[in-house]
């Protein structure tokens, strides 16, 4: 084949490319899942830990680097605040970021709730917690529902990683609020529902007390949910 015949038949296979991806393209817009041979994975996912440890050992150390990055103290000289400054500062936040952005879609591996024998809090009169199986059928009854509190934790993790580039240290308490709230929101749901109910109520209190925008003056975007432009 001569180079002529290589490039003519490479641009065949690009141009039909393209007409199949447009083809197959679904039309909900910009939210609708990649084409098929982008779903594919290089190779097997296997699980080593359970959910929980892999909070432990990685989500949770991993969230630090971002709330540690970002403090306050307000006492009689004033307030002084906390935010990165040096490229070590802000090399920590991103690693934070990258942590969380990509390890988030690990929880899409399926993989054991506790380590074997741990019933969480799950025992006893009013458990706090739910047990790995009562977890377990809940997100078989709705795994869209577990995807998409990933995708929330997964959009704060992109939005701390535009901040790092932006090195916007202001952002970073919107984002860290954020982050907050993409955490307590799958755990409210998957982990310790009971409170979920409590804390509706306390919110409703509190919004009739203040308002829900005294609580939030400054928040931007919904917890989470919108990927930074
Ligand atoms: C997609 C859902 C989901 C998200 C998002 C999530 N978690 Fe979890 N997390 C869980 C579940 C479920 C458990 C309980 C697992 C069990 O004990 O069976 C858990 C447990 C934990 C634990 C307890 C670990 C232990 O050793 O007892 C910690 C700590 C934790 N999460 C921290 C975090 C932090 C911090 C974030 C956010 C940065 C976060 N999680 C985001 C689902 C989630």
């Amino acid at each position: 084949m001569t180079a002529t015949q290589l490039i003519a038949l490479s641009t065949g296979v690009f141009a039909l490319a393209i007409v199949s991806s447009s083809c197959s393209s679904p039309k909900q817009g910009a939210a609708s899942p990649p084409a098929p041979a982008a779903r594919q994975l290089w190779g097997e996912m296997k699980p080593v830990v359970s959910v929980k440890e892999l909070m432990r050992d990685m989500i949770d150390p991993a969230s630090d680097y971002v709330f540690d990055a970002i403090g306050g103290v307000d006492n009689k000289r004033g307030s002084l605040e906390t935010l990165p400054k040096t490229e070590a500062d802000w090399d920590k936040v991103r690693t934070g970021a990258v942590i969380m952005a990509e390890g988030a879609y690990l929880l899409k591996v399926p993989r054991p709730f506790a380590p074997p024998g741990d019933e969480n809090h799950s025992t006893g009169p009013d458990p706090e917690e739910l047990s790995p199986a009562q977890i377990t059928a809940k997100l078989e009854h709705d795994p869209v529902l577990w995807n998409a509190k990933i995708e929330a934790l997964r959009n704060v993790g992109l939005q701390v990683l535009d901040i790092v580039k932006r090195k916007d240290a202001k952002e970073l308490w919107d984002a860290a609020d954020n982050l907050d709230q993409a955490c307590e929101a799958c755990h409210l749901e998957y982990w310790y529902p009971g409170e979920k109910a409590f804390l509706r109520k306390l919110d409703k209190r509190l919004d009739d007390l203040y308002g829900l925008k005294a609580l939030h003056p400054d928040r931007t975007r919904t917890p989470g949910m919108e990927p930074p432009k």
